[in-house]
């Protein structure tokens, strides 16, 4: 049998995995969370949920790949048979992630362009809209594809490729640019936020507790679905990259390291999103609390804008979309990367380079869909229903299966036996009730509000398709490909 690859050091290892938590939710999903949910107070339960349940299942997460040796598919499958679906069911959401986060990248590398001429002028709503992605009218009207979009997301996708086709040994390459480079373009650029005139008043409404807003459940719910999401958690990621590990590894260091830092980033990110605001507010009059926005409007609506205004624009516009891009790469790779450790798991017989393609191929083609004229529509809608349902009810099983069939003891041991941090026997307490038990109420939280309210007010068979059928349909295959894979062991 060929031998494992595995990365060249620890250093490189927590550089990939780095890599992968710190990407566009950082930047564009922390700050807003923190604006909006009671600035300063909402650190609270950010920190809890940080330490109560993304340090934990990271530890988790790296030890089942190190441990098992394998990617999510077969470390599941290791522990009892039937439990391979938790490891697919990881992959897909992950697959459907990725092919929608390579469109958002191919954004950003026509805004790169862009930000040479600073071609979105004045009015940078309506530039996005309807110069750039076409935004059709209604959910309904496909209209065409972009051709620029498409142009964009085939060089995208070249990048990727051309980082994961070699596995570990091409990513172990790539992370040493791709880790270390936007963290320092976020600190020029948050050298440039703060020192710009009226910074202090965006600070202010970043930082200012509200700490009322810790009575709202909502606010906790939205911090845990942050961590989730931002530590990479439930897409097999973590997974994979730790089964090229050596068995004898350190375990807890490296998921203290890579969760204080990329939450160190978002904190940071936070200071220079909103010192920036804090200028634009006060050279165009309109408040902070206005001005804040999250996901895509952010980043190529309000932040062109913003950018726009200060001396040197286009210099501090192609950083700052260089910066996303370089952000943004390695967690989309390291998603097409626990996709194909999984397939190559299975089908060692084909060569890394030819696995990584087919996924990379495959990725662009179900991403088409997102570069059409409605495409926001629906990428908006699948990136709702995949981070509040796919990932919390994978999760949810992986902590159910290491808890009660694995043994939250053993694996404990096993991190204790190879960690120079040791962890005490609480870590057994979260993974086997604290968690869980979160994890449920979470999702029953999310599946009321979005029973109630139709998601954004889309309508019923959109969300049916984009949404609800998406998670249906994983859920379908994963249990599917468990029945299959018995029938044939069975014979
Ligand atoms: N952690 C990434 C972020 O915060 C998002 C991501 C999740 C990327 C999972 C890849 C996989 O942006």
């Amino acid at each position: 049998m060929e031998k494992r690859q595995r990365w060249p050091s620890r250093m490189i290892f927590i550089f990939a995995a780095i890599g992968s938590a710190v990407g566009l939710g950082n930047i564009w999903r922390f700050p807003y969370l923190a604006g909006k949910y009671g600035g300063g107070a909402f650190l609270i339960p950010y920190l809890i949920m940080l330490f109560l349940l993304g340090v934990p299942l990271l530890i988790m997460e790296f030890a089942i790949g190190q441990r098992m040796q394998v990617g999510a598919v077969g470390s599941f499958r290791k522990i009892k048979r039937k439990l391979a679906g938790i490891g697919l069911g990881s992959v897909l959401c992950g697959f459907i992630v990725v092919s929608y986060y390579a469109v958002i990248m191919g954004w950003c590398l026509i805004y790169l362009i862009y930000s040479f001429t600073l071609k979105w002028g004045a009015d940078t709503k309506s530039f996005f809209f309807d110069n750039v992605i076409h935004l059709s009218k209604d959910v309904g009207e496909v209209g065409f594809i972009s051709v620029e979009i498409i142009f964009a997301l085939v060089i995208v996708w070249a990048l990727i490729y051309f980082s994961v086709w070699k596995g570990i040994k091409s990513v172990s390459k790539v992370v040493l640019v791709t880790m270390p480079l936007p963290i320092i373009l976020l600190f020029i650029l948050l050298i440039r936020g703060i020192t710009l005139p009226g910074a202090i008043d965006g600070i202010i409404f970043y930082l200012k507790p509200n700490f009322g807003a810790l009575l709202d459940f909502e606010v906790w719910s939205a911090a845990m679905s942050q961590i989730f999401f931002t530590l990479s958690l439930a897409f097999g990621i973590m997974i994979a990259y730790a089964s090229y590990q050596h068995e004898s590894s350190d375990i807890s260091k490296s998921a203290i390291i890579t969760a204080l830092v990329n939450s160190g980033i978002s904190i940071i990110a936070g200071f220079c999103v909103f010192s920036t605001l804090g200028y634009m507010a006060s050279r165009s009059g309109v408040p902070v609390s206005e001005l804040a926005a999250s996901g895509p409007s952010l980043a190529f609506i309000v932040f062109p804008k913003a950018l726009s205004l200060i001396p040197f624009a286009s210099v501090f516009a192609v950083l700052f979309f260089v910066m996303l891009i370089t952000l943004g790469i390695d967690s989309a790779f390291s998603l097409v990367e626990a996709a194909s450790t999984v397939i190559h798991d299975r089908y060692s017989h084909i060569r890394k380079e030819d696995v990584s393609l087919y996924v990379c191929v495959f990725g662009f083609i179900c991403g088409i869909i997102f570069a059409t004229f409605a495409g926001l529509y629906y990428l908006d809608i699948t990136d709702h229903f995949i981070t509040n349902y796919g990932l919390v009810l994978v999760g949810l099983l992986e902590v159910l299966a290491i808890g009660w069939l694995y043994g939250a003891n053993k694996l404990r041991n096993y991190v204790n036996h190879v960690s120079e941090i040791k962890i005490g026997k609480w870590w057994n307490t979260l993974i086997k009730f604290i968690i869980p038990v979160f994890l449920i109420v979470l999702l029953i939280a999310n599946f009321i509000r979005d029973i109630k309210h139709p998601y954004e007010g889309y309508p019923q068979w959109a969300i049916f398709c984009f949404g609800w059928g998406l998670i249906i349909g994983v859920l379908l295959l994963s249990c599917l490909s468990v029945f299959f894979s018995r029938q044939k062991n069975n014979v």
